[in-house]
């Protein structure tokens, strides 16, 4: 029997990633099936059953799905986070789950600044605005979307601040990039603050009014990480208190209609999560994906496993 690789992507790829991915699944004699734009869990339920590898984006792959996939070996999420896929679900069926970290990071860096010099600039409403030179951004994390943004940053002339606790304060250094000691120093420290954390137990709601009340004057919080690691609650209390304060968020909060009808021109959120969406991430991305498929069943590769 063929091999058979399920591309399921509610939020589909640009055309040219689906044709190089087709092409390298061609090339290892591997069939691929694609499902894009579904509007419904049945779709995907019933798209899994025979597929023996999937790649994902931001979908969802639960118990149910991992129950309907009864053959699949292994989820590639393309894509750094993998808060979508339930992992000791995976890990119950004998599922590998991986990801490809770092190949979208660059356009997730590049929304950031855009999203940067938008708000900066009053959303282009044709009053003066003001400039991130000089300006000091924080960045809350320094994986490999962190370490991005502070190289674009220093090209825009800001001074550039993070906090990572798994990442050593020499190799933070060496960006020329300021190591703090504590998330509290960060926030106390930047006027930026840029969110690259993942979404876990841990950090879900971790942004909260205790660290957003003590950033100086004035405040912008970048999100282009998970809406879900800001403390709902607290945002609406800091917007609130707090008129300096403003949000950029690639994709809304649950507030967001609460956001809107009480600080216009303050928030800017993507109407989709639109961080990977270029046509070089999702090359770079979903080509990941599929080598590592490849990889996985040729030579029982599983360096990006995730569900160890
Ligand atoms: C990621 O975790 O890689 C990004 O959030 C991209 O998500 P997407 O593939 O749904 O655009």
């Amino acid at each position: 029997m063929m091999t058979k690789v399920l591309l399921a992507t509610d939020k589909p790829f640009a055309k040219e990633a689906v044709i190089k991915i087709k092409e390298i699944a061609a090339g290892a004699g591997y069939e691929l099936a694609l499902l894009e734009k579904y509007t419904s869990k049945e779709q995907l339920l019933e798209a899994v059953t025979d597929a023996d590898a999937m790649i994902i984006r931001s979908d969802i792959v639960d118990g149910s799905v991992l129950d309907a996939a009864k053959q699949l070996k292994v989820v590639v999420r393309a894509g750094a986070g993998y808060d979508n896929i339930d992992l000791q679900a995976a890990t119950a069926h004998k599922v590998v789950a991986m990801n490809t970290p770092g190949q979208n990071s660059n356009a997730v860096a590049e929304l950031a600044f855009g999203m940067m010099v938008f708000q900066a600039r009053g959303q282009f409403d044709g009053k003066s605005g003001s400039e991130l030179m000089g300006k000091k951004l924080g960045l809350h994390a320094y994986g490999n979307v962190g370490k991005r943004v502070a190289a674009i940053a220093k090209g825009f002339g800001m001074e550039v601040y993070a906090f990572d606790p798994f990442i050593s304060q020499e190799s933070i250094e060496a960006d020329g990039v300021h190591c703090v000691n504590s998330v509290e120093e960060l926030y106390a420290t930047c006027n930026y603050i840029s969110l690259h954390i993942p979404a876990n137990s841990q950090t879900k709601n971790s942004i909260n009014y205790r660290l957003l009340s003590s950033m100086p004057k004035p405040a912008r919080l970048v999100n282009t990480a998970r809406k879900e690691v800001v403390h709902e609650a607290d945002l609406l209390k800091i917007f609130a208190e707090r008129a300096d304060f403003q949000y950029l968020s690639d994709v809304a909060p649950d507030c967001a209609a609460e956001i809107a009808e009480n600080y216009k021109g303050r928030f800017y959120f993507t109407p989709k999560k639109m961080g990977a969406q270029t046509e070089e991430a999702n090359v770079n991305s979903g080509l990941a994906a599929i080598r590592q498929i490849v990889d996985f069943f040729e030579k029982g590769d599983c360096r990006f496993q995730v569900n160890k």
